[in-house]
């Protein structure tokens, strides 16, 4: 079942992502979106966007535009779930439903010419997102990161908009200096 709020959120964030081609312009413009949909997230979460997992974070869909221009995921984080260190290849939108969400940057040092190794990464500092809070990320270069939730902490979850089906990113090895591809799971709505 969708909602009124899910469908103009939708609706909205597609219109203004057509209009701004730069990802830098297109994340100013849906920041304030997501800040809304925050408020509306129980008009269309259900139970099945709550789905966790004991062996690692869950991605659950809530939508995913048939173009593949556009999707939208709840993610559930248990204490001490983390995903490895990665990119994303899109800008992204997050926005905090529950718990403390944490993310720790990664800064690249070396070009990205495009290749998956003699990749040099130093650490950056962390961000602590409470419910409400939004961030946001672009790519080229990519945003590099960590993002989950501490052993001692609760349960937190949050909403995910990218800039495309977010079905795959590139995981960094970062003592190897070397990166791959993988294919992340999720769950259908
Ligand atoms: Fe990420």
């Amino acid at each position: 079942m969708t909602s009124t709020a899910l469908e103009s959120f939708i609706a909205q964030a597609t219109a203004r992502s057509r209009l701004q081609p730069d990802p830098a312009d297109c994340v100013l413009a849906l920041a304030p979106l997501m800040l809304d949909l925050l408020d509306q997230a129980g008009t269309f979460l259900e139970p099945q966007h709550y789905r966790s997992s004991t062996t690692g974070y869950t991605r659950n869909l809530i939508f995913d535009a048939p173009d593949a221009s556009l999707s939208l995921y709840s993610i559930v984080w248990l204490p001490g779930q983390w995903t490895p260190v990665h990119d994303h290849g899109s800008w992204g939108v997050v926005g905090v439903l529950e718990g403390i969400l944490e993310e720790r940057g990664y800064v690249r040092l070396s070009p990205d010419r495009g290749a998956d190794k003699e990749i040099d990464l130093a650490r950056g500092g962390t961000v602590l997102l409470r419910h409400g809070a939004v961030t946001s990320f672009v790519p080229n270069p990519d945003h590099i990161h960590v993002t989950g939730v501490a052993a001692d902490r609760p349960r937190a979850v949050s909403l995910h908009l990218y800039g495309r089906t977010m079905s795959n990113f590139n995981i960094y090895d970062v003592g190897a200096r070397t990166r791959r591809r993988i294919e992340v799971a999720h769950n259908e709505s």
